[in-house]
């Protein structure tokens, strides 16, 4: 353990000896599990060269910490330095008080425990030793030998504290060619080269939230998980495109690439493209997207609950439509509008409706006519077709082409979800239900944009994505909302929300949301607030180890070359064996 202060001269020597050795930074001296640690700064080290955010390894005796630098000071060990500081020509005093008199001082949030997991770990990741040379750049990454734990102790007195390299990055957020897990490279933190991943087989265990002002890059953070979901083989994708940019070619703001690829269009094979509006879906290129309707009868009162203010439907309206509803049947629609004034009349006298609510049901359904995929009723049934699909691994994309209004998209997602989620409840029954292993019902994650429409404290109470939100896991189906504003989504949802990424926020609300239950955030807010206007975000929660700000990868020329289609029958045995594997773990066989 080096004391903190040594002679210039002997500063310069050490520095220049073994220059690949890695160069403790500073050295513990105080601190506490619930307030952080201090380190002071060891010599010939400058405050000017460490910025808050910077990630720093700290060796203990036992352990080796992964933390956070969350500030920096000036010190000095005698107040009469203060009184009295050398003036600007005493350059020789300057040089003698600094390291002794004067020092500065980092703060340090241990965030997770590195801990040997066997025995055989202490060879393939040694401690930190100043002596030895730096071989472990570039060594196969002995992460596996290391176990990440939350941070239970503190280090000794004058342990030392080293910058995080690139090992210990790969330790604690592993990479992406890992056999042992799904994992997906989202960016890299922001003074390094080196990938943070996404553990996707957590991330699809949970709904997950993007975050972020208009503008910061969400659809394109969201489209980039989705490929890597799809690329891994981690769950299977249903995604409501409102504004056309996941299934194919999206607009960019960038002046060199002004459009970026579909998902569609990198896996042609696995992904499947729907259309409510066939005749732009055609216009913008797209040759062979399905056609999808809905019919009167699979809307249901509560959808239009849902769509309450924007179709401006009254309670008493709603409790006129669940008559209605009983009394006709699925078809309550069709033969609401098709009533006339008098055979409003006559019903009301019968079944104790109320007439002028049924009128003005009637006259506000009236605009559901307009939406181009609505129809009486069909021969066809779209949505088993798309559950067909999806129980494939085909992903799917359905697109709104000009029917991407408020209106429009949330009647057709709600109708098509509530619908699926159905399916999914009765095939987790019978897989519980036969313990058959084949049976298990392939993990879903649904993709909302302008989630709180669906999500907000009213409509989460109600509608079939509240649900999914809440009940988590449990049915295999879990979401993706893709939102600005956060804080008009429901807390409880917010709250169950696993992993959350979230790009520039302003609005303090929002950033208050993001935060709901998790402790300790007050750093992570300032940094928040804090982030570029695009393509960097903070990750948080079940799918990485620890919170950590990324550079977003790029969804450019070179993301496609890297995701590219791979060998699928293989990729595909590969899951089956691990579908397997879960409904053993699942059904305690
Ligand atoms: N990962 C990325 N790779 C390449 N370009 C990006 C990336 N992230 C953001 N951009 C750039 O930022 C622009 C805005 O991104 P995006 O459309 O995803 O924003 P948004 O947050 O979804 O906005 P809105 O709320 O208006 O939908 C993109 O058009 C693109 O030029
Ligand atoms: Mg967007």
């Amino acid at each position: 353990m080096g004391p903190p202060a040594a002679a210039p001269a002997l500063r310069r020597a050490t520095s220049l000896t073994a220059m690949t050795a890695p160069q403790p930074l500073a050295t513990v001296i105080q601190g506490s599990l619930s307030r952080g640690l201090e380190a002071r700064l060891n010599p010939g080290v400058s405050v000017e060269d460490l910025r808050v955010g910077k990630f720093v390894v700290i060796q203990g005796e036992r352990h080796r910490f992964f933390g956070l630098l969350t500030d920096v000071t000036l010190a000095t060990s005698n107040p009469q330095i203060l009184v009295n500081p050398p003036r600007p020509e005493e350059t020789l005093l300057q040089e003698v008080l600094a390291g002794t008199g004067t020092y500065g001082v980092i703060a340090l949030t241990p965030m997770l425990m590195l801990v040997p997991r066997q025995t055989e770990a202490e060879r393939l990741y040694p401690l930190i030793d100043p002596k030895r040379p730096d071989d472990c750049g570039s060594a196969p990454p002995a992460a596996e030998a290391m176990e990440l734990l939350p941070v239970k102790t503190v280090p000794a007195h004058f342990s030392q504290v080293y910058e995080a390299r690139e090992l210990d990055f790969r330790t604690v957020f592993g990479w992406e060619d890992d056999p042992t897990r799904r994992n997906f490279a989202i960016g890299q933190p922001l003074d390094m080269a080196v990938p943070i991943c996404l553990d996707l087989d957590r991330w699809v265990e949970r709904s997950n939230g993007i975050f972020g002002k208009s503008g910061t890059g969400k659809s394109f953070l969201a489209r980039l998980i989705l490929a890597g979901i799809i690329r891994k083989r981690a769950a299977v994708n249903l995604v409501f495109d409102m504004h056309s940019e996941y299934g194919w070619e999206a607009a960019s703001e960038d002046r060199q690439a002004t459009t970026v690829k579909g998902l569609r269009q990198l896996f042609p094979g696995q992904v499947q493209i729907y259309t409510l509006d066939p005749d732009s879906t055609r216009r913008r290129g797209v040759r062979d997207a399905r056609e999808l309707f809905i019919a009167y009868n699979q809307i249901e009162v509560e959808d239009l609950a849902l769509l309450a203010e924007e179709l401006n439907l009254s309670e008493a309206s709603l409790e006129n439509a669940i008559i209605l509803r009983n009394e006709f049947g699925r078809d309550w629609i069709s033969r609401l509008l098709s009533l006339s004034n008098a055979e409003i009349q006559e019903f009301c006298e019968q079944k104790m409706g109320n007439k002028a609510s049924i009128l003005a049901l009637q006259r506000k359904l009236t605009r559901l006519d307009d939406l181009k995929y609505i129809r009486n009723s069909l021969p066809h049934n779209y949505i088993g077709e798309i559950l067909e699909a999806l129980s494939r691994g085909i992903h799917v994309v359905i697109e709104f082409g000009s029917q991407s209004n408020l209106l429009s998209y949330m009647l057709a997602a709600n109708v098509i979800t509530r619908r699926i989620h159905q399916a999914y409840v009765q095939q987790t029954e019978r897989y519980l239900q036969s313990k058959n292993p084949l049976d298990r019902p392939r993990q879903l994650c649904i993709t909302i944009e302008e989630a709180h429409r669906f999500l907000d404290p009213r409509a989460a109470k109600q509608t079939i994505f509240g649900t999914i939100a809440r009940e988590m896991r449990k049915y295999f189906v879990t979401l993706l909302v893709v939102d600005q504003r956060p804080s008009s989504l429901d807390r409880e949802v917010m709250s169950q929300l696993g992993t959350r990424i979230t790009a520039l926020l302003n609005d303090d609300q929002d950033i208050e949301a993001v935060f709901t239950g998790v402790a300790g955030s007050q750093n992570l807010k300032t940094v928040l607030a804090k982030l570029d206007s695009k393509q960097q975000a903070l990750v948080l929660g079940h799918a990485v180890p620890m919170p950590v700000v990324v550079q977003t990868r790029s969804y450019d020329q070179r993301f496609y070359a890297e995701i590219a289609d791979p060998d699928w029958s293989e990729a595909a045995d590969a899951e089956v064996l691990w579908a397997a594997q879960k409904a053993k773990e699942e059904l305690g066989l």
